[in-house]
């Protein structure tokens, strides 16, 4: 019989979900993009030094962005080399060559690029329209896999909702995922931007991406969790098959171009609901939680993560 530990969940497998979850951790990027005080770069080292200590294996370390469009990551060029030789991956934002330049020359393996569903949110964050942002993209993959195969990650935004066009038709987003996939990106990330979804648009646009010929192994989900909503989509994707889950540490996050976000889903929170359904992520929760709290305080505020909160008895 499956016996709980204390401070974790009883765990009881339900059926057709898969065995093993990647997360992949986006706290020291989406997170720290958005707080107002810029957090010194050694603090965030020792963020993601203490994240990889917890044992998860993909940390998105920061993005190569134009620097006034996000002065919070600015400094990408000191923490990178300061992080760089711990064993996990280190995913960082690229959305141009000029971004491809200054990753691959701090020796980055794995890049993401980042488009839109929505014109709207294409323009407010890239300064180009959807289809001019693809043309920006296309010679970042091509390069990023020619020279030295690069992994690449396509964030698509705005999937599910945008707070200028409302609710964003499925098409749309098949069409601007297709469009990643055939320049070659390695893997989707599927972004609710606004943390709109609920669990029947998640289930009907896997479908939908499924019926155009995209494989589940290369989805991951983007969940912000504004409406509460994040923890049931990651469960609907799940029984869609998808094993790629994003989250961050303490629930940071947001976009500083789409003001209706706030942070993501909680990693604390998924890997609750993950040990409950004896899936394996390999990460120790009492470490993450640890982490969090030590970041809440240099944040100077309590993580909005429940299970940071019950675990910790945080002062909310
Ligand atoms: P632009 O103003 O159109 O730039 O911005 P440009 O191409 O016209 O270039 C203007 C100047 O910027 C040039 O310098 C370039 O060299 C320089 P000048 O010749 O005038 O001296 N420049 C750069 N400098 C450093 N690094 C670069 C770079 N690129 C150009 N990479 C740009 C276009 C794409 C650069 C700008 O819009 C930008 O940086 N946007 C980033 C926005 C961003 O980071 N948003 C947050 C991440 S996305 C997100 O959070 C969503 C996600 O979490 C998923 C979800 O939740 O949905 C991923
Ligand atoms: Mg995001």
């Amino acid at each position: 019989m499956n016996t709980p530990e204390l401070g974790l969940p009883m765990p009881v497998p339900a059926a057709g979900l898969p065995t093993h979850v990647r997360i992949h951790e986006v706290g020291a990027r989406d997170g720290l993009q958005n707080e107002k005080a810029t957090v010194p770069t050694a603090v965030k080292a020792e963020f993601i030094r203490r994240l990889a200590g917890t044992g998860l294996t993909t940390i998105e370390a920061t993005s190569f962005v134009h620097p006034k469009w996000v002065p919070q990551l600015a400094d990408a060029e000191d923490l990178y080399p300061q992080i760089s030789d711990l064993p996990v991956s280190l995913p960082v934002l690229v959305p141009n060559e000029r971004g491809l330049d200054r990753a691959l020359a701090l020796g980055a393996r794995r890049v993401a690029v980042f488009a839109s569903a929505t014109e709207s949110f294409a323009k407010a964050n890239l300064n180009r329209t959807v289809d001019e942002s693809l043309a920006m993209f296309e010679p970042v993959v091509s390069r990023a896999k020619g020279e030295g195969d690069v992994h690449v990650r396509g964030y698509l935004s705005m999937c599910f909702g945008d707070p200028w066009e409302g609710p964003v038709p499925v098409p749309q987003v098949v069409r601007v995922c297709r469009a990643l996939l055939d320049m070659g990106c390695d893997e989707l990330s599927l972004g609710d931007t606004i943390g709109v979804a609920t669990p029947g648009q998640v289930t009907a646009l896997l479908a939908a991406l499924t019926e155009a010929g995209v494989p589940v192994s290369a989805l991951g989900v983007h969940f912000h969790d504004t409406y509460g909503q994040a923890l049931a989509n990651t469960l609907a994707a799940l029984q869609q098959g998808v094993s790629t889950v994003d989250a961050s540490a303490g629930g940071l996050g947001g976009c500083p171009f789409a003001k209706s976000a706030t942070g993501n889903l909680a990693t604390e929170d998924l890997v609750w609901m993950l040990r409950g359904l004896g899936i394996d992520t390999g990460v120790d929760l009492g470490r993450l939680v640890a982490t969090s709290v030590w970041m809440a305080a240099h944040l100077g505020r309590p993580s909005p993560s429940r299970t940071v909160r019950a675990l910790s008895h945080q002062e909310s």
